[in-house]
């Protein structure tokens, strides 16, 4: 039995209007599936948090931060957030549907990209994360899993999920957050994760790691 036949969310109505298709992806904290929007008429992404983390405030909490992280932003290069909301116990937030493969999907394909594939690649993930950082968001898990590579060619910065405010409050001691692969030097526990650097130093990783 295919997993889409074991899920018990395909073919889910979510809210009285995003009809769950498939699976997309599954993930520690979250499912992402294609969806259809029954109102407007067309395909979306759904992300739904997994029902076991809905008791979590704290996961909550950053679930839905997630979603007003990505919505304050609206650029090309930065996955188009719609609408977020709550269903039975499940936090889910819906953005627009892309499909293609992840940059990660990409390098392990070709192993190497070439010099013109990996500057098209960092200029659009520098161009979202330059308008992330001013709006004074930092994505803080950037990596190649995060960036998406549309079959049109668009390239889009997805998974707001740790982004906070640059102004935010990180006392010491508070949890690092993050990949640690992706992590920059400076980022250990007694810097502060919110620096926009780590984002950036991330993005150049991102493209040979
Ligand atoms: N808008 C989207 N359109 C198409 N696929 C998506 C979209 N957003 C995420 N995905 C797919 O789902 C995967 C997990 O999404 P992500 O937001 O990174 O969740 P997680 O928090 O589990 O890492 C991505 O790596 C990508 O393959
Ligand atoms: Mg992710």
């Amino acid at each position: 039995m295919s997993a889409n036949q074991t899920d018990p969310m395909i073919g889910r109505l979510i809210d009285g209007r995003y009809q769950v298709r498939s699976r997309i992806a599954r993930g520690g904290m979250a499912t992402v599936y294609l969806a259809s929007d029954l109102r407007l008429e067309r395909p979306v992404a759904v992300k739904i948090m997994h029902g076991h983390l809905a008791d979590d405030e704290n996961f909550k909490e950053r679930f839905i931060q997630e979603a007003r992280s990505a919505a304050r932003l609206a650029h090309p290069n930065v996955v188009n957030v719609f609408d977020q909301g709550q269903d039975d116990e499940s936090a889910y937030l819906v953005m627009e549907y892309l499909p293609g493969i992840t940059l990660r999907e990409l390098l392990q394909e070709h192993k190497v990209l070439t010099p013109d594939q990996a500057t098209d690649i960092l200029e659009a993930v520098l161009a979202g994360l330059a308008a992330a950082h001013k709006s004074g968001i930092v994505h803080r898990d950037l990596k190649p899993e995060n960036v998406l590579l549309a079959d049109d060619g668009r390239i889009k910065i997805g998974d707001f999920g740790l982004a906070r405010a640059a102004s935010a409050n990180t006392a010491t001691g508070a949890a690092l957050l993050g990949t640690i692969a992706y992590l920059s030097p400076n980022s250990s526990p007694a810097a502060s994760p919110t620096r926009a650097a780590t984002s950036t130093r991330s993005a150049s990783c991102s493209t040979r790691c």
